[in-house]
Order: C-alpha cells, then structure tokens, then sequence
C-alpha cells in the first residue's frame, strides 16, 4: 500500500453503479473488548468466535496478557482465553500501550482499580488529547490513586488499584459506557454493592457479559434512571463467547446502500440491541428502506440480518435523549441527512467533541469542504439536505478518526464529484477489511497518495 509523504494513506471515493450483493461486517467491537477483558479475569479456559481482529482489540488483548492471561488466535475469528481469575492478576512490567482505543483504557483502568497493582497508560496522539478525569474522578473514590499523569488527567498516567476496592454509588455525569464499565468493573473486586446510576440508558454489553461470567449483577429502572449494582468479591467463571456482527460497522454499508441509486444489499447476523440501533429507528423515519429479517438470539444479544434498497430520504429532527443509542453513528448519519430533503437537527452531541477526534468540528469542516450546508449552535448540528444530491469534490481531514474516514468515503459513492479523505490507516482499529467488504459491493475506492503528495 502506497503512503504519501506524510505517511499516510489517501483515498478518493467515486460515485458508483447499484451497490449489491450479500456480506457480514466484523464482529462487534465493543463485545470483542469485553469478552478478551473478563475472559482474562476469569478463571478457566473461554472460546471467543467471531471476535473482531482489531487494531483496538488487539491493544485489549496485549494488555491483559501482560497481566497474566493467556491469549491465542486459533483460526480466523475464534480465539481462547486462559484467565487469571479474580483479583489474580499481575502488574505489567511495561507500559500498556493502548493505540487508539478509548474503550480499552477506560474498562482495563476500572480493572487495574480493584485489583491492587499499578500499570502505567500510554496511546496514540488521538487518545493522548483525550479526558480520562471522568473514569478517574469515581476511580478514585473507589479507592485508586492516580501517581501521575499528563496535565489534565490525560495520557500517559499511572494508575495503582486498591484490592479491596471502595463500594460506591455513582451517578453517571455524562451518559457514557466506558465510564458505568470501569466502576462495575472496578467493583467486582469491592467489598459489598457498588451501583451506578444512568440517568439515560447507554449500552449494555458490560452488564449482560458479567452476567454470563457468573457475576451477580442487578438492572431497575427508577424514576431518576437505571440503577446497576455489581456484587464485589465476584467469581467469574469462564464462558464461551459468541460476538454479533457491529452495528456501527454494519453504519457504513447500510448508508452507501440508501444513498446510491438502485442499490440493494444484504448484510448478515448484525447486533440489534436496543441501546445500539438508534440509527436504524432514524434512518427509517427519515425514510430509509430497511428491514430486520431472520431476528434471532446470537451469544446473548439480538440479532437480525439487514436487508436495505437505495431510498429518498427526508430531513427530521433527532433527540438528544437517542444519542447514547447511536453516539458512534453521527458522522455517517450527518452523511445520509446531506442527500435528505429538508432539514436534518441532531440535538444534545455534546459527547461527539471527546472522541477519536472532536467529531463535531470534524464532521461539520468535512460537510463545508463538499459543499453541504450546515451549522453547530451549541450541542445541535443543522444540516441542509440536498435533497439527493451532495457536489462533493472536498478533501476531508480525518484527525486520526476511523469514522470520519468511513463516512465521508460513504459520501464520495454518491456525490457528484469524488471525495477524497487523508488518511485510511485508522479504519483498521476497528473495521479491518472495510475497503474490500464496500468493494465486493460494488464501491469505487481509488488509493490516492499521489495526488495528496503532489
Ligand atoms: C463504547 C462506548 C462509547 C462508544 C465507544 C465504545 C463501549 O463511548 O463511543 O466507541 O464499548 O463502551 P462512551 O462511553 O465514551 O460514550
């Protein structure tokens, strides 16, 4: 593969034919982090199939084998993993060197926090700018101290756990799954109930898995929120884990297949939990044609194969409260509202400005470069539909974000003129063979890294 001078690796997406055919994205990258984590806590031998090789679930693996589990690849997607059992783990003599992957760092500090040992964080440029305070602020009530840290509690930080970990009761500041994940994962190892409070229910994955490693761990909703406690001192007992294919994945071909003229695709054994399929309720309303056929039960998450034809779609209005549903989907959801008729408002995307990259500024100079009218007013993104046309023809600053990369390649298959995106090098932390499954669609990407250095 061609880099350019930079060292980074361009690509130009032109408008296509009918996209068609039948595929099955990568497994579910959030799943993938928790089945390698709590198969890595727990004691005895688990069987991970389906797992997403990622360069994100590759740092989760890495980390837990430097302390202590043993982690093999046995064939394409099926993976075993010899855990250490609760409160065994051992302290990793180098730096845990966590790339690109917010959600490794924030679930493994929760771990290290209730297992009495100290590891020390390291990442990429993107994760370095990143705010860690919001998984240390209850971290530390639980009994953890934080030795030292870039300024403003970012990356590299050594973190040294308390075993027994601090029981607490913490309500979630921002709606955020990472950070509900690190304490019940830092209260495995507590002495007695540790609950969090979610004012807005976030996904779920953390809570459902535990379960399944045999950890006693309880879900009521009351009038302030859904209220989780974890029982410390938890046996985790190991599980096989069968991981779904990624909704947030499965985004990317689901757009390109409503956007270009006369597509009609399939794709197979994607996860349709609830506190994942925000985008699938929006899409349709704004008049998506999308069906769930063959809904099923696969490792203890809903399933569906997704059957999509190219559609005309309308702007609408999406509510704040929806965004924890679909918090990973707002780059390429900005996309499809770009080719809408009428206006599309995503309200309450607070959140979007602390991932991969500041994805509200990203997605709004990546809309302006390709001729898409939109606004930010506050947390609200305002986009004005082209209503089926969208000139393209920009090139869209990635910022080391996958999902921008994704999205705005989705973008260039049915704009007028191509769109051209910096940098495709990040789409492997948690899509690997995205270019080839869009491709085997029908998809024209064009490697571009000539015209980028010139
Ligand atoms: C994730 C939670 C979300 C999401 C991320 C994966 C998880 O982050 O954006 O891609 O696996 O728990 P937040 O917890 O910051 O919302």
């Amino acid at each position: 593969m061609m880099t350019d001078k930079y060292g980074q690796l361009p690509c130009r997406a032109h408008a296509s034919a009918a996209l068609t055919g039948q595929c099955r994205v990568p497994g579910d990258k959030s799943i993938s982090h928790r089945a390698v984590l709590f198969g890595g806590l727990a004691r005895g031998t688990s069987h991970i199939s389906g797992l997403l090789e990622s360069e994100d679930v590759m740092a989760s693996a890495a980390a837990m084998r430097a302390m202590g589990a043993r982690i093999a690849r046995l064939e394409a997607d099926r993976w075993v993993v010899e855990g250490c059992g609760n409160g065994a783990l051992l302290a990793p003599r180098e730096t845990l060197e966590m790339g690109n992957s917010g959600t490794s760092t924030r679930l493994l500090m929760g771990l290290v926090a209730g297992q009495g040992l100290r590891a020390r964080f390291s990442g990429d440029a993107s994760l370095c700018k990143r705010p860690m305070g919001r998984v240390l602020e209850p971290l530390k009530a639980m009994g953890a101290r934080l030795i030292d840290c870039a300024p403003g509690e970012r990356l590299p930080l050594t973190l040294e756990g308390s075993a027994p970990a601090i029981p607490i009761t913490y309500r979630l500041p921002v709606p955020s799954a990472q950070v509900k994940s690190a304490v019940l994962l830092a209260g495995l190892n507590a002495m007695g109930e540790t609950t969090v409070i979610e004012p807005v229910a976030t996904r779920d994955h953390t809570e459902r898995m535990l379960r399944h490693f045999g950890a006693r761990i309880s879900t009521v909703d009351r009038s302030d929120g859904r209220h989780i406690t974890v029982t410390g001192e938890a046996e985790l007992a190991a599980r096989d884990v069968l991981v779904p294919g990624d909704p947030s994945s499965a985004a990317f071909p689901v757009v390109a297949g409503l956007l270009v003229p006369g597509s009609h695709i399939r794709i197979d054994g994607v996860m349709v939990n609830p506190t994942r399929a925000g985008l699938i309720a929006t899409l349709q309303e704004m008049g998506g044609n999308i069906s769930l056929e063959n809904r099923r039960e696969e490792g203890g998450e809903p399933v569906a194969d997704l059957v999509v034809a190219a559609s005309t779609l309308s702007g609408i209005e999406v509510p704040a409260q929806r965004a924890p549903s679909m918090i990973d989907e707002y780059p390429v959801l900005a996309v499809a509202a770009s080719f809408a008729s009428g206006p599309t408002i995503m309200r309450g995307l607070s959140e979007l400005r602390v991932k991969e990259s500041d994805r509200l500024a990203a997605i709004l100079a990546a809309l302006e470069t390709n001729g898409v009218v939109a606004q930010v007013a506050g947390d609200d993104l305002m986009i004005s539909g082209g209503g089926g046309r969208v000139r393209g023809g920009g090139r869209v600053a990635t910022h080391l974000d996958h999902r921008i990369a994704m999205s705005f390649l989705v973008m260039g298959l049915a704009s007028e003129e191509p769109v051209m995106v910096d940098d495709t090098r990040m789409i492997a932390t948690s899509f690997p063979g995205f270019a080839d499954l869009m491709g085997g669609l029908g998809a024209r990407f064009e490697p571009a890294a000539e015209a980028a250095a010139s």
